[in-house]
């Protein structure tokens, strides 16, 4: 088992839902962003945990598929959301997941997940999902800003990456990032966001996200 792997096991395993059972605040910003576009059916949620936020989309009617490394999140997420059709896989790997052949989706949607990458990592990510989606369609991601409290904390690993927890590297993204890593996309939108996030046994926390809509013309 990889350590990415292991570290995202061993954290289910123990703290099951780990941020509860609301959905991130961006779900909502996401879904608002496919209404104004229409015609947002298919939607591919990446890195989806147990199920938090393809349960938002499944609930508003969208046809949803969720692509998850850990099994044990998805232990959970065939229960709290029953009616997503989820895969075991790594998104570094889409195009081994054989029930994503031959289908291109409305959207895509990533909920600090893409930050979780080594940069060729996170460029390798962002070509198979530009080439899983439809023309035109949409993607939402959020990642940690270079305005996150715990950046440079643990080992360097690259520029603005470092591994305050064996196996989960973090890159912080500054607003020149997103440019460089969404340029083949058009993008539509992108804000600061503070999200609070209930970490259960230590309380709520506030992360500073990058929230960023795309559209693939
Ligand atoms: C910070 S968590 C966010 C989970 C989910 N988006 C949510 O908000 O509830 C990152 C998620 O990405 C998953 N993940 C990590 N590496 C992955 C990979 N290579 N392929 C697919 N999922 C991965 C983890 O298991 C974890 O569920």
């Amino acid at each position: 088992m990889n350590t990415q792997k292991k570290y995202w096991e061993s954290r289910f395993q123990e703290e099951e839902k780990i941020w509860g059972n609301q959905s991130s605040q961006s779900a909502k910003w996401a879904h608002q962003f496919f209404q104004k576009r229409g015609n947002v059916k298919r939607v591919l949620v990446l890195g989806a945990g147990y199920g938090r936020n393809s349960r938002f989309f499944s609930q508003r009617k969208y046809d949803v598929s969720g692509i998850e490394i850990s099994t044990r999140a998805l232990k959970i997420a065939v229960r709290f959301d029953p009616v997503t059709n989820f895969y075991q896989g790594s998104i570094l790997d889409l195009p081994s997941i054989p029930e994503l052949n031959n289908i291109r989706f409305d959207a895509v949607y990533g909920f600090n997940v893409l930050h979780l990458f080594l940069k060729e990592e996170r460029k390798n990510i962002l070509t198979f999902t530009y080439n899983l989606l439809k023309s035109p369609g949409y993607a939402v991601f959020t990642v940690f800003s270079d305005k996150e409290e715990s950046i440079g904390k643990g080992k360097y690993v690259e520029y603005n990456t470092f591994e305050s927890k064996p196996g989960r590297p973090v890159h912080y993204f500054t607003e020149k990032d997103l440019h460089i890593h969404f340029k083949y996309f058009q993008i539509i939108e992108t804000k600061l966001y503070e999200e609070t996030e209930n970490h259960g046994r230590t309380g709520f926390h506030i992360h500073k996200l990058y929230y960023i809509a795309l559209k693939k013309p």
